[in-house]
């Protein structure tokens, strides 16, 4: 049994998963101030006993032996571990150089035509050793880690052939038993979710048609066959693929087992939100350019809308309608995209930072972005994104003391107070 007391404050989102994620307010956040919480460890799943404020803890774990106890003299506060559930944290190299001259005006487009942008971090994967891709993908997850990320999804899509994509799925494997509780010794455990996203661009050795037959009839059903991949998703845009792609893949990924994704509306629109209600996605995301039916169909479905305020910072693009989203009563998500071309950044908080700046978010509704809506597009809702008895306890512990602090110190590198 383990105990934390005089947390200066709890936040168990308890109105938010009541809700379902859907239009969140302050007073479903489930804040108790100087916060306790009872875990009993000896469970395989570490199941929550007791959540509610110190002074009322229940006496039989007040008589739990001292070593059990673990008073936070109200320095740090306790949330649910934050899910970041859109990242492309396996890849190699770097994409500096092209960061200079978009910052001088050449756009992503432009840079793309030249066969940068994707391609040029596909050779890069490419040529690694899987060693080097999960030396690398390591660290990046410990310093998400720092910051109180608990579950970080990752997709592939810098291989674009059927050997380097299952490379990066393999590395993702890695990666899962590396953060795993049974690996983990002192460092916190991680849970890292897979996503197949080989749709992320064409190859230059293939047409398009031919690379989405080669993923259909090679890739598919051989990462399902060896249990490689959770989800499968795909970059549906102009110049990239489109919503018929989306449904051949997507329906087929389906009728295996995957849970489905797509990277909707991001450059342009190509009505590829409401391809991702009708085909029943965890989640389209992106949706810097949804337009009014895609709202509609979005406030009306089961599908989550993960919105990345990185991507537009970084690109200089106009921000998703989240108001709009969250008001027609749509749940939203935020997550963080780390990618080396579009949005190189690590931080969670710093996403949350943006999405209050730039995207009107209230803190119920960031709150809920970065926890249970986080989840529900990962299809893990059911078990994680809240702190409720008898919940398995995903919990983190943070040197703040109000839930605000987490996005109003933008850019916190996460071990100072
Ligand atoms: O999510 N949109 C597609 N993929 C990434 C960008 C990838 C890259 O530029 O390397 C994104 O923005
Ligand atoms: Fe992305």
């Amino acid at each position: 049994m383990k105990c934390w007391i005089h947390a200066s404050e709890i936040v168990t989102g308890e109105g938010i998963r009541k809700k379902d994620g859907i239009r969140p307010l302050d007073a479903d956040m489930g804040r108790i101030p100087d916060g306790a919480i009872v875990v009993d460890t000896a469970r395989a799943k570490n199941r929550i006993e007791w959540v509610g404020p110190t002074s009322k803890l229940p006496r039989e774990y007040r008589r739990l032996p001292k070593k059990s106890h673990i008073d936070l003299e109200k320095k740090s506060l306790i949330m649910p571990g934050m899910i970041d559930a859109h990242t492309h944290t396996v890849f190699a190299g770097d994409r500096a150089d092209e960061f200079a001259r978009r910052a001088a005006g050449t756009t992503y487009e432009e840079i793309r035509k030249e066969g940068g942008g994707i391609q040029k971090t596909m050779r890069a994967t490419r040529e690694a050793s899987p060693k080097s891709l999960l030396q690398k993908a390591i660290s990046r997850v410990e310093e998400m880690s720092a910051l109180g990320v608990r579950t970080v999804e990752i997709k592939t899509g810098y291989g674009l052939d059927l050997n380097s994509e299952l490379k990066c799925l393999r590395v993702i494997q890695q990666l899962k038993k590396h953060f795993s509780r049974s690996a983990v010794k002192g460092r916190p455990e991680v849970e890292i979710i897979a996503t197949y996203l080989g749709a992320h661009d064409v190859p230059p050795e293939r047409t398009r048609a031919e690379y989405l037959e080669e993923i259909l009839s090679g890739h598919l059903p051989f990462m399902v066959q060896k249990k490689l991949a959770d989800h499968c998703d795909i970059f549906v845009d102009q110049g990239y693929f489109d919503v018929r792609d989306a449904e051949k893949l997507l329906g087929e990924a389906k009728r295996l087992g995957l849970g489905i994704k797509i990277h909707a509306d991001e450059l342009g629109n190509t009505e590829a939100t409401a391809a991702a209600v009708r085909l029943g996605a965890l989640s389209a995301d992106h949706l810097l350019k949804i337009s009014d039916a895609g709202i509609a169909a979005l406030a009306k479905s089961q599908t989550v809308g993960v919105l990345l305020p990185g991507t537009a910072f970084y690109l200089r693009a106009p921000y998703a309608p989240a108001r709009r989203l969250i008001d027609a009563g749509a749940r939203v998500a935020i997550a963080t995209d780390f990618n080396p071309g579009s949005c190189m950044c690590l931080s969670l908080p710093m996403m949350m930072t943006l999405g209050a700046l730039y995207m009107g978010m209230s803190r119920a509704e960031i709150f809920a972005a970065v926890t249970y809506n986080a989840a529900r597009a990962l299809g893990i809702s059911n078990r994680k994104g809240t702190l409720l008895p008898n919940e398995s306890y995903d919990g983190v512990v943070l040197p703040i003391q109000k839930f605000e602090e987490m996005y109003y110190r933008f850019g916190w590198t996460g071990l100072s107070v």
